[in-house]
């Protein structure tokens, strides 16, 4: 059977993926936080992961200008949350943040704060900037990680306890699936 030409959707072949709420603050400390699902582990060593974000959005002037950022990241139950952080810009409300029902506490190593109600978080200081027409590609080196014990243990998500939210485009989102095992080595 032919193949039918996606073009106009080719990245949405690449959903569901992580939703993550990416906080960031201006030069001011005020905070702000964007949904997110173009976002990538890129080294381990040094310890470096990649988000895309749009060169309009708001949070794209706040990451450049300060060069942090923390990648949140959201259980199933947050979607409407994170459906907010995604559709409104913190152009338009005063502390999107607390408009979403969430809530900002103290990161360990960035002035970008954490959210309290995500299970695991990834501060990162941006080391390069890709510029990719639409978007850049803020690669932020990680100098700090840390989960809820109950929600990610011995290096993997307790998906039978806490489920991360997957977006699969527009306001449509997923959860993963308990984890099955392939025959060969880990
Ligand atoms: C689940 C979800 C994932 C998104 N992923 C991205 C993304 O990876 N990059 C991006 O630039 N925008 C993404 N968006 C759109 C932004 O989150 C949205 O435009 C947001 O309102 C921008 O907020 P800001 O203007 O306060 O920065 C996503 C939206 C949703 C709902």
């Amino acid at each position: 059977m032919a193949k039918e030409d996606v073009m106009s959707a080719f990245y949405r072949l690449l959903h569901p993926r992580p939703a993550v709420l990416v906080t960031c603050v201006d030069r001011e400390g005020r905070p702000n936080a964007i949904a997110v699902s173009w976002i990538t582990p890129v080294a381990r060593e040094p310890p470096t992961i990649a988000i895309c974000v749009a060169k309009k959005r708001y949070s794209h002037g706040l990451i450049a200008e300060t060069g942090e950022f923390v990648v949140n990241i959201p259980s199933d139950e947050l979607v409407e949350a994170v459906h907010f952080c995604g559709t409104v810009s913190g152009r338009d409300v005063e502390d999107k943040i607390a408009k979403a029902g969430l809530t900002a506490r103290p990161a360990k190593v960035v002035r970008a704060p954490i959210i309290e109600e995500c299970p695991a978080h990834i501060e990162c200081r941006v080391v390069q900037v890709v510029d990719c027409g639409s978007h850049d590609i803020f690669i932020g080196q990680v100098v700090a990680a840390y989960a809820d014990p109950g929600a990610f243990e011995g290096g993997f998500w307790k998906l039978e306890a806490v489920r991360p939210l997957l977006h699969a485009g527009g306001n449509a989102y997923s959860r993963p699936e308990p984890t099955f095992k392939a025959k060969g080595r880990p």
